[in-house]
């Protein structure tokens, strides 16, 4: 794998650090975990090397701040020949999520801890299958918009990276972001696509069963990158 620059300006945070611990007994598995499952840093990724036993051409999905990881290893488990790319900043997600990969040998799961916007230049152009963006953090009040993951200088860059055919499936329960979403994805030529139904298939995770108890209701937004 290739040696990457690394940026000297660091990307707006949409997430917010949270200050909580692994016990130091947790810390020590996560630790040896890290080193066994976690993607190297600052290299760009090659995915035949990064799942060596997944036949080509491999699905590579990328599922930007998975949190408690329900969603990730719900579908991970359901599609051992999708390969998935994991990307969180929290360390009990990943902690969590590291862990069901060690305990069941996960061969097609690989996880980053770290902010998206410093994985995607490693993450080649037009080399993914999907990229999944499951209920990211709403920023609802109107200064902190920007902080938004999906907003005008970002999006862009997740369609860089899908390939033809690839699919971009944003779900959120915030209906003004599901909007903005429409808007930047109606505004790129590459994507068609729009606003489905719920898919079945799409694990329910502790943020959305929140939204319902609190009366917001779930919208998936799914396009395909067409050229
Ligand atoms: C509201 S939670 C949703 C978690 C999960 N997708 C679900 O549906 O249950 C949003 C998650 O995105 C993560 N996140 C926000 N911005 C991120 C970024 N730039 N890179 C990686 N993860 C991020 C946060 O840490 C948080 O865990």
């Amino acid at each position: 794998m290739i040696p990457m620059e690394t940026s000297v300006h660091p990307p707006i945070r949409s997430f917010r650090l949270r200050r909580r611990r692994l016990s130091p007994e947790r810390m020590e598995l996560y630790r040896e975990r890290s080193v066994r499952w976690s993607l190297p840093a600052d290299v760009l990724l090659d995915w035949s090397t990064v799942f060596p036993t997944i036949a080509a051409p491999i699905d590579v999905v990328l599922d930007i701040g998975f949190g408690g990881g329900e969603a990730l290893v719900a579908l991970a488990a359901q599609r051992p020949t999708e390969a998935i790319v994991g990307v969180e900043v929290h360390t009990t997600g990943v902690a969590r999520v590291l862990e069901t990969i060690d305990l069941a040998g996960w061969q097609h799961v690989r996880v980053v801890e770290d902010d998206v916007l410093v994985l995607l230049p490693r993450v080649p152009a037009k080399s993914l299958a999907g990229v999944r963006l499951f209920f990211p953090d709403p920023w609802p009040k109107n200064k902190q918009r920007h902080r938004r993951i999906a907003r005008a200088d970002v999006v862009p860059q997740f369609v860089d990276r899908l390939r033809v055919g690839g699919t971009l499936h944003i779900a959120t329960d915030i209906a003004d972001y599901a909007e903005q979403v429409a808007q930047l994805c109606a505004d790129d030529s590459r994507l068609r696509g729009g606003v489905v139904a719920r898919p079945e298939w799409r694990p329910v995770t502790k943020f959305e069963t929140r939204g319902l108890a609190e009366g917001r209701q779930p919208i998936d937004l799914i396009y395909e990158r067409v050229s």
